[in-house]
This record gives C-alpha cells, structure tokens and sequence, in this order.
C-alpha cells in the first residue's frame, strides 16, 4: 500500500487512525484523532500514578525496572528543548535507555543515505522511536513504511511540521484538568474521567495557521462536550479549514474574536503562542502587528480569579514575563506535567500501565 503524505491527507482519518492503532490501544503515536476519551483519561491517571509513586525512592527504583529491557531513540531533526528532554527524562524514570540523532549532518545521511533508509536502519536497534520532523506526514508515512517491510516498531509523533504535536497535547489536556481540579482526592489522584471541561471557556490566541500544538488540543477537546472554544488572531493566521470542519462536525462550540482584551474575562483558561516564522515563506509574517495578540500583566484585573494561564513555550513577546509569579500561570505546570505524561504515553505503549496502577493500588488507598 502507498502512504505517502499525499496519499494520507485524502484518505478518511477513521482509516488512517485504524491503520495507527493495535487492537484499539494506541501503536504508533501520531494523530491526536487516534486518541479516544477513555484512553486520554487512562494516560492522565497513569501520569498521576507515576509522579506519585515517584515521589518514593522504593517508587524510583520500582518504575525504572519496568522497561529497562527496551531501547528508544530520539530522532529529532527540528530543534527542541521540551519535548526533547522530557521524552530522555521519561525514559530515564522507566528505565529505558535512549539514544539520539539531532544533527543529521554527522550522520550517514551526509553521505546521500535518505532519511526512510535512516529509520530503517534505526528500527533495527530500537525498540521504540520518538520523532520530531520539519515535514507533515513524515512520522505517519515512516510507520506505514516499517509496518509494510515488517519492521513494525512503534513511532511517536514529538512534532510534525505544522500539522500535529499529539503528545504536547496530550499534556495539555493534563495540564488543563489538574488545573480545574476543585478537590484532588485521596493521594492527589484526580478523576480524569469526571467532566472537568464542561462548560469551560478556552481561549486560543496567535499563530493558530501554523501552530500544532493548538490543532492536535483542539482535536482532544473535540472529546470534552460542552467545552467552548475561543480563538483569537491575527486574520492571515486563523486556523485552517480542516480544523473547522472538524469543529463544525463534531458540533464544538466556537467563536473567533479579533480582540484578546474583549474576551479574556471570559476565561477559564487562555492558551498563548508565538508566532511560528520558521515557516514563512517569504517572510511575510513581519508585516503582522503580533503585539496585539499579547497577553499583558494590564490585563490582569480583568482575569478570572482561577483562569488558567498556558503557554506550550518556548515564548518571545506575546506573554507578559510579569505574569510569571502569578498563581494562575500554568506554563511551568505543563513543562512537568510533560514529563510525566510522556512517561505514561511510553508506558502504556509498552503495556506497562497495568504494572504501575498494581503497584499504585497496593501501595496507596485509591
Ligand atoms: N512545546 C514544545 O514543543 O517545546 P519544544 O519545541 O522546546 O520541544
């Protein structure tokens, strides 16, 4: 079968989540679409198992024997600071050893080996990839590629162009719902599957055109009813069509507002980010006034008393440093949070979920 990234953006997403998928537990790890609610509210209890049995050093021992006989590489060819080192960080807590290839130049691919010949060679010595990449689809087309040769080794997504970053949104989504948290429960584990989100106001302000973290959120809120959605832009970087199209048939309720000051009182949360001119083409986006999309430390007053503050980072301008020692800036918060959720993601791709919530529930009441 051809899969292609040109082939991929035709093909129903229902095939294309099937083709991703074992059993209906997640394998490749690519498209938030894949991701059901039921399996979004395992990885966040899973998450939370984790930090916490962490927190013990009979717990740090116990969770690095789980995977220490699996090996993962970190194939990250577009740069990174977050998902990069919490992905190594998870690793490291499940024992897992890692490698890296962050600068193909000193790689064969120097010598005119293609980057497909590189993951295949790569999945002979790994038991998992991680994988960031400039270019939409290559994750996607990579695992068809090693499924068709029988190189079948599980491919996560850590950035795909502007089109998807699953896993940042999968954090956010954590990030989201320990925020909303009114009681956290015995043993600060929070019921991900009681509906936190409903009747929620998040607003989305900046490059919404390019930026994937907000495309693969949007998706996972797509599971949350009565969630409402803002989104706020300049207008030659409002959020493709697929997306509202995807907005529309799932019935998710939306507004766009030119105007982040109009709306931020309205919040329960506002999700800021920076402008992504590394895809410009021509440099077309010095021409935008991004000042206007800035969440200002002015704006305060007009703030919910719980408004959740998020930023996927990194930032320039467009968040107000000032707000950093406010209690509702949750940016920090989602650095953390996606180290464990990416530990859970791992994990559960391993089918070592079920060893973690057995030791959970014999050493904590739960
Ligand atoms: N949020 C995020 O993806 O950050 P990095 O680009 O540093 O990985």
């Amino acid at each position: 079968m051809t899969t292609d990234s040109s082939v991929l953006s035709t093909m129903p997403t229902a095939k294309r989540v099937a083709l991703l998928n074992r059993d209906d537990r997640l394998f490749h790890v690519i498209l938030a679409q894949q991701v059901q609610r039921e399996t979004i509210d395992h990885l966040c209890k899973l998450a939370e198992m984790i930090r916490t049995v962490a927190e013990t050093r009979q717990g740090v021992h116990f969770l690095r024997t789980l995977l220490s006989h699996k090996r993962a590489m970190l194939y990250f060819i577009q740069p990174s600071t977050r998902t990069f080192l919490s992905f190594a960080s998870a690793c490291q807590i499940l024992g897992m050893p890692y490698d890296e290839v962050r600068n193909p130049s000193v790689s064969s691919e120097i010598k005119g080996e293609t980057e497909d010949d590189t993951i295949r060679v790569l999945s002979q010595y790994f038991d998992l990839i991680i994988m960031r990449h400039p270019v939409e689809g290559f994750a996607e087309t990579m695992a068809h590629e090693l499924d068709a040769l029988h190189l079948s080794i599980p491919i996560v997504n850590g950035g795909s162009g502007k089109d998807q970053h699953p896993t940042q949104a999968l954090l956010d989504i954590y990030t989201l719902l320990r925020s909303f948290a009114e009681d956290s429960g015995p043993k600060g584990i929070p019921s991900f599957a009681h509906d936190r989100m409903a009747g929620k106001t998040i607003a989305f302000v900046g490059d919404l055109k390019r930026g994937r973290t907000v495309r693969s959120l949007v998706y996972l809120l797509g599971r949350y009813p009565g969630v409402r959605l803002r989104f706020v832009s300049p207008p030659e970087l409002g959020l493709e069509h697929d997306i509202i199209s995807y907005m529309k048939r799932n019935e998710m309720e939306y507004e766009t507002a030119s105007d982040l000051g109009e709306i931020i009182g309205d919040c329960d949360a506002v999700y800021m980010t920076r402008l992504q001119d590394e895809y410009d083409i021509k440099g077309e986006s010095k021409s935008i006034d991004y000042d206007r999309f800035r969440l200002s430390a002015d704006m305060a007053p007009q703030f919910k008393p719980n408004l959740a503050i998020l930023h996927p980072l990194p930032r320039r301008n467009e968040l107000d440093r000032a707000l950093d020692t406010d209690p509702r800036a949750r940016y920090w918060d989602q650095v953390k949070n996606g180290m464990w959720m990416r530990a859970a993601i791992i994990a559960y791709i391993f089918n070592a979920d079920a060893a973690i919530l057995d030791h959970f529930q014999s050493h904590y009441t739960y």
